[in-house]
């Protein structure tokens, strides 16, 4: 039943987010279907859906411009983020930039988010106060990691606040966007709001794994990307193995010819993985116990299996 109504509700979104990016300029609304349309998971807005529903909303239909919006921004980021990780492959396909340039690319980022706007709009200030707060967290975020890539000062706070703003703010903001739209009681948002904010950490720490072991196939973008550019939870690991005994690469150094492959045998090899995964259970209890704050519904049940999919995804 749960399933069946947020189905439809993704349904929905899906035709919100296609309709929303016409435009009389061809290479627009060509750049952004391309993008819009090449699959994704979704994750966001279906937190923003299910909190809704696990908030006690009924009309799902009226949250679906808002789920609609979150996904927009988070298109929007990977726009323009492919273009600083300059990355050729994302959701299967080639980047945006990779076709069309970087201005266009660039452009089409920007016209996402104003779809942004359009989207929020109906719904007055407390909601777009909240995207608005998420969006500023993302881009901090990502300024701060390409600082610190810049500079080689990765350390394990760093990373921290790095995935806190650039990923868990949203995660965050998607499902107070549903349990506030739902008229919940503060208690109830808060829990919505912690349970999504871990549920956004555990998704980036494992996603950086996937990064070192992933299947670019499956995952439809390139794997690697972040220790050559001095990023993610791995390149922490990776920092600090070069301060001691030089332990990683001497492993890796035997059996890979290509660096960048004899750099990620060498995580592998290390154990950091393992840590990383125990970081990723530890965010992911978090999440687990924030939901005991809400009350128990079939939705609820959806969002603690939600916690098992991104703990055990594989792309
Ligand atoms: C990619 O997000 C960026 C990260 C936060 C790791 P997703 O993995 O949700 O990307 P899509 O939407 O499924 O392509
Ligand atoms: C993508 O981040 C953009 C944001 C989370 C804002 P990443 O660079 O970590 O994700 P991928 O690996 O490109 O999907
Ligand atoms: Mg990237």
């Amino acid at each position: 039943m749960v399933n069946e109504l947020v189905q439809q509700g993704m349904t929905a979104v899906e035709r919100k987010l296609e309709s929303v990016v016409a435009s009389d300029i061809q290479l627009l609304e060509d750049a952004s279907l391309h993008i819009v349309t090449s699959g994704g998971k979704r994750v966001r807005p279906r937190v923003v859906l299910l909190a809704y529903l696990a908030a006690g909303g009924q009309d799902l239909d009226s949250v679906v411009p808002v789920a609609a919006a979150v996904e927009m921004v988070h298109t929007a980021t990977l726009v323009h983020d492919d273009i600083n990780d300059h990355s050729l492959t994302r959701r299967g396909k080639v980047t945006v930039h990779a076709r069309w340039g970087r201005t266009f690319a660039l452009l089409t980022g920007d016209y996402l988010f104003t779809k942004v706007y359009e989207l929020m709009a109906p719904y007055g200030v407390e909601p777009n106060v909240m995207i608005a707060t998420a969006c500023t967290r993302l881009v901090e975020g990502e300024t701060l990691q390409a600082a610190a890539a810049k500079s080689g000062e990765m350390d394990r706070e760093t990373y921290k606040q790095i995935i806190s703003l650039k990923t868990a703010s949203l995660f965050e903001a998607s499902a107070i966007l549903g349990a506030w739209l739902a008229g919940a009681d503060e208690k109830v948002i808060q829990a919505l709001g912690d349970y999504a904010y871990n549920l956004g950490l555990t998704f980036q720490i494992v996603d950086d794994i996937l990064d070192i072991i992933g299947d670019p196939e499956a995952m439809g973008k390139p794997v690697g990307l972040d220790l050559t550019q001095g990023r993610g939870v791995l390149s922490v690991a990776q920092n600090g193995g070069k301060n001691e005994e030089d332990g990683l690469t001497a492993v890796a150094e035997l059996e890979e010819p290509d660096p960048i492959q004899q750099m990620m045998a060498g995580l592998r090899a290390s154990g950091a993985v393992e840590i990383a995964k125990m970081q990723a259970q530890e965010t992911a209890v978090r999440a687990r116990k924030a939901l005991e704050f809400v009350p128990d519904t079939p939705a609820r049940d959806e969002l603690f299996g939600l916690i098992e999919a991104v703990l055990n995804r594989d792309h």
